[in-house]
């Protein structure tokens, strides 16, 4: 019993250690992302605060306040089941849905900045970007070499050298051509979580064609 109670204080020391450094760490990467934060993480800090409270009033407990030593029991018991959910939230996620850890999400959340710096800075676009974006989003409808038509979607050969767009007979200019892809005229799906830049970039591989 001594033994189990020795490596339980142990344990518990462990535990605090650990999970000072990691909120310590939370609490750094969170304040260089500057980033809102999500419902998951939301449920991951307030199960860490939860547990941290828990934490300090057992130790009260057991150190202070012994009338209420019998309440320890229930606290660790509390304690093991928030920090099983402030993990399921962020590590246990992590593995599920394969994603990376939090280190690199704040690289990647400075790299998205950085890449609409570029461009922001070439306004004019990028037909390589344009290019890749169109083979994914667009090519399964519409030919890029030809003008005949995939069921109703037309071949794009040529679209802004025409002087008007194929169905609707809008003159073929960028506005009208974003107009399609924000709010289509007929039966093409609108794509309106593109941004500005990649529909820049998408018409200025159009151009190409
Ligand atoms: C699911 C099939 C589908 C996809 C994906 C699709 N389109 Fe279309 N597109 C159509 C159809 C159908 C039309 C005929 C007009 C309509 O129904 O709105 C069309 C028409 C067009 C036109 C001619 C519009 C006019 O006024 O004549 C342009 C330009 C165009 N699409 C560009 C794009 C671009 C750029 C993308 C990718 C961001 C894209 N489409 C993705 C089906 C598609």
């Amino acid at each position: 019993m001594t033994l189990l109670k020795t490596l339980h204080r142990i344990n518990g020391r462990l535990f605090f250690i650990v999970f000072i450094v990691g909120s310590i760490l939370c609490i750094y990467l969170l304040s260089k992302s500057k980033a809102e934060l999500t419902p998951r993480a939301t449920l991951h800090a307030f199960s860490a605060v939860a547990v941290f409270l828990l934490l300090s009033l057992k130790i009260l407990f057991i150190k202070f306040y012994r009338q209420f030593y019998s309440y320890a029991k229930l606290l660790g018991v509390l304690i093991v089941l928030l920090t099983f959910n402030l993990i399921a939230f962020s590590t246990g996620y992590s593995i599920v849905v394969g994603d990376k850890l939090v280190t690199d999400k704040v690289e990647i959340n400075n790299n998205s900045k950085l890449k609409a710096e570029m461009y922001a800075m070439n306004k004019e676009g990028n037909v390589e970007r344009g290019k890749k974006l169109f083979s994914q989003i667009c090519s399964s409808c519409h030919y890029t070499d030809r003008k005949d038509f995939i069921r109703a979607a037309p071949g794009l050969k040529g679209i802004l050298s025409e002087k008007n767009l194929p169905v609707s007979k809008k003159p073929a200019t960028p506005e009208n051509i974003t107009n399609q892809i924000r709010k289509p005229y007929r039966f093409m799906p609108a794509f309106t979580d593109l941004k500005d830049e990649e529909i820049k970039d998408i018409i200025e591989y159009l151009k190409t064609l």
